[in-house]
């Protein structure tokens, strides 16, 4: 059940001269929330832009008395909401809707989990770290950015012995290129009785190369799909994601209602 609440700002810290985190005081979305579901965000009151934009819930936050207190977004700038988030200061207000969306499913020992970023992807995968390592499942993040200045959190990542694998466009950290061929070279290398499940979240054209990856090594694959929300709430149809049937056939459901957690093998990618 979402909440919709008016939550404080309450931190504002840039990454870079895209990258920011935002924190906001809302502990009845920050208690509900399940790695993968996402939350409706616009700050302040004005009309420009009118609607609320997605993201997905970061982190979770503990107030001094171990509860939930609130959430913080990783937000890329790209465009007039994403502008204003990045700019927003504390004491500033938020609408935000959430939690929102069918999250991941967390998998148990003794399959391991991969998550596969690409760029501001990484958004839902802090969250979902902490969920697999509680349960003592062994992680891995496959991330890739342009540069090595666009790779965010690895401390974070790290401390939770979580194993990096990092590809940069131009070569400045990790692998020179894309993500997608550190992948494709561990699940080859992997053997067939090692159970694993990847979790993707990224551009679209990654998240259909981790999925045909997957499917080639006959590896199940969650992925997180970034397509424009109008809602949130499965009113508007401006999210739908065409989907194959057991037959054969074509249907499209809404990603912020069925997703943006979808089983990669059920998505047409064409
Ligand atoms: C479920 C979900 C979770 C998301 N999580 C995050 C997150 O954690 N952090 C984050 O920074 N962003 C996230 N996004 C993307 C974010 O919602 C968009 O960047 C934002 O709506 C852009 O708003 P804007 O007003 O700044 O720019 P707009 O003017 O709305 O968009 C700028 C340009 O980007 C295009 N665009 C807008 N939304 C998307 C999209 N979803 N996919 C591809 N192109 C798009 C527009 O068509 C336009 O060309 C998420 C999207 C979805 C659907
Ligand atoms: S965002 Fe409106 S129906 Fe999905």
């Amino acid at each position: 059940m979402p909440f919709d609440v008016a939550a404080d700002v309450t931190a504002n810290r840039p990454l870079s001269a895209d990258y920011n985190v935002l924190t906001l005081a809302a502990p009845a979305i920050a208690a509900a929330a399940a790695p993968g579901q996402f939350v409706m965000v616009k700050l302040g009151s004005g009309h420009d832009p009118l609607l609320r934009r997605p993201f997905s819930v970061f982190e979770v936050l503990l107030g001094n008395d171990g509860s939930p207190a609130g959430i913080t977004l990783l937000n890329k700038r790209i465009g007039p909401s994403t502008s204003l988030l990045y700019a927003a200061r504390p004491g500033q207000v938020a609408a935000c809707l959430g939690p929102l969306g069918r999250p991941f499913t967390v998998v148990d020992p003794p399959g391991d989990a991969w998550m596969v970023a690409g760029g501001v992807g990484l958004a839902p995968f802090a969250a979902l770290a902490q969920a697999l390592r509680a349960r003592g499942v062994s992680c891995t993040l496959f991330y890739g950015a342009r540069r090595a200045d666009e790779l965010f959190y690895l401390d974070f990542f790290r401390a939770l012995d979580v194993e990096l694998v990092l590809t940069t466009e131009d070569g400045s950290t990790g692998e020179r290129g894309r993500i997608v061929a550190p992948l494709e070279r561990q699940l080859a290398a992997r053997g067939a009785g090692a159970p694993v499940m990847i979790y993707a979240c990224g551009p679209e054209g990654m998240l259909a190369a981790t999925a045909k990856t997957a499917a080639r090594f006959g590896r199940p694959c969650q992925v997180s799909v970034e397509r424009i929300m109008g809602c949130g709430l499965g009113g508007c149809y401006s999210c739908v994601v065409p989907m194959r049937d057991d037959d054969g056939a074509t249907h499209h459901v809404r990603s912020c209602l069925a997703g943006p957690v979808l089983a990669a093998d059920k998505i047409r990618w064409d």
